[in-house]
Parts: structure tokens; sequence; C-alpha cells
């Protein structure tokens, strides 16, 4: 499933998080690639250590804490700590499929990596290029989000970032393990979920809104491993 989250953070927190990782000690973005995609990686990155990328996470966490849409699509188990990435002056991210497990240095929390997802942190009118690419059966699709809105993809998808040939790309970005491993299972969740909620929104919760919740339910609790 790939999904658009509008409007994640509203826009005190994005100026926030902008202030914050604007003028912080920006290094290579090969630091957490794999032997594959540091070859076609090209970017900047916040070190995960980094004083003001740690409250950044925090006000970005917290947004993915409160949104309702979020929880629904990805059902998370765990969420690698958000990054932060810049792109400018050509910069670009060739093709790759990201890392099956990552390991998190500071806490050495180990997380399969189920879904990606791409913070957009700076207008797209701002620069140039650095779409993000996503390839699946359907074709290949270019995304690039107003500032605050977030994109979220299958971890299995090939994707790249194309170069940024004008202005600066910021972005934060991170994986999360899911409590539905398998994308079709999860998406099928995802839109049962949604049409209860249009039901309830027309009819109320009457017995069919309430025998269908239990299937979601019943559904959760069969493919789930929490
Ligand atoms: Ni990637």
């Amino acid at each position: 499933m790939l999904l658009a989250i509008p409007d994640l953070l509203d826009a005190d927190e994005l100026a926030r998080v902008r202030s914050l990782v604007e003028t912080a000690g920006w290094a290579d973005g090969r630091a957490t690639a794999g032997t594959q995609s540091a070859q076609v990686k090209r970017n900047l990155q916040l070190p995960e250590l980094d004083v003001a990328a740690r409250e950044a996470q925090g006000i970005v966490l917290a947004a993915l804490d409160r949104s309702a849409l979020f929880f629904s699509a990805a059902l998370p188990r765990r969420i690698y700590p958000p990054l932060f990435n810049r792109y400018e002056g050509g910069m670009h991210f060739g093709s790759h499929v990201d890392n099956a497990i990552r390991t998190h240095a500071a806490s050495g929390q180990r997380i399969r990596t189920d879904l990606s997802a791409t913070l957009f942190l700076a207008e797209p009118e701002s620069y140039d290029g650095g779409e993000l690419v996503i390839d699946d059966t359907y074709g290949s699709h270019a995304v690039k989000l107003p500032a605050g809105h977030l994109v979220l993809y299958p971890a299995t998808s090939l994707h790249r970032v194309e170069p940024v040939t004008r202005g600066s790309r910021l972005a934060c970005f991170f994986w999360l393990e899911s409590l539905v491993r398998d994308d079709g299972e999860r998406t099928l969740l995802f839109d049962l979920d949604a049409g209860v909620g249009r039901l309830r929104q027309a009819h109320g919760d009457g017995e069919i809104a309430v025998a269908l919740t239990g299937i979601y339910h019943n559904l959760l609790r069969r493919w789930a491993v929490a």
C-alpha cells in the first residue's frame, strides 16, 4: 500500500523541527547504508545521537502517535527512531531496497522493516527534483508532497530519490515493524477499518457497524503478532 498522510505535523511543529535540524551537524548519509545501497547513496544525514535530531525525533513520534490514519494503515509494533536527511547540489539516492532488519545502535533494538516512511520537511516549490520514486506492479510513482505530509510505502519496494538540482530537500525518514507483517492482510484491515468508519459516519453505531467492528478485531487477532 502506498499512502499519503496529509498534515502529520502542524505549522508550529514543522517550524520547530526545521529550525532544529537546519543548523545541526550534517554528515555523509552512507553511515546507515548497507553495502549495496552505499554505492548509490549520495546525501547528507544527521547523526543518530545529535541532540537537535533527538528533539526533532520526539516531535515526529508524538505526531505519529496521535494520527489515527497512520495507526490504521501501519499498525505499528516498533518504530525505528526517525532519521533526517538532506539532498542538495545534485545529490540523489539510486534505486535500492531497504535492509530487511535494522539494529538501532544506541538501544541495540532490532526491527524488521515492513514499512518505510518519508516525512517531507521542505516545501516542494523550494527545490527542483528530489522526487521519491517508488516502483510497484502498477509502474513507478513519483512522490513529492507538501512540507509536513508523510508517505508510507512497503519497505519491500524498489525506490530511489531523484537528483536535487536546485534548493535543498529536507526530510525525515524511518522504518517500522508492523503488528501485521503481510502487506495484503494489512491493506485489507485498513480498507475494512475505513469502510466501517464511513458506515458509522453515515448511519451511526447500528448492529451492522458493531458486527463489522467485531470482524475487524477478530481478523486483527488472527493476523497480529503483538
Ligand atoms: Ni530507501
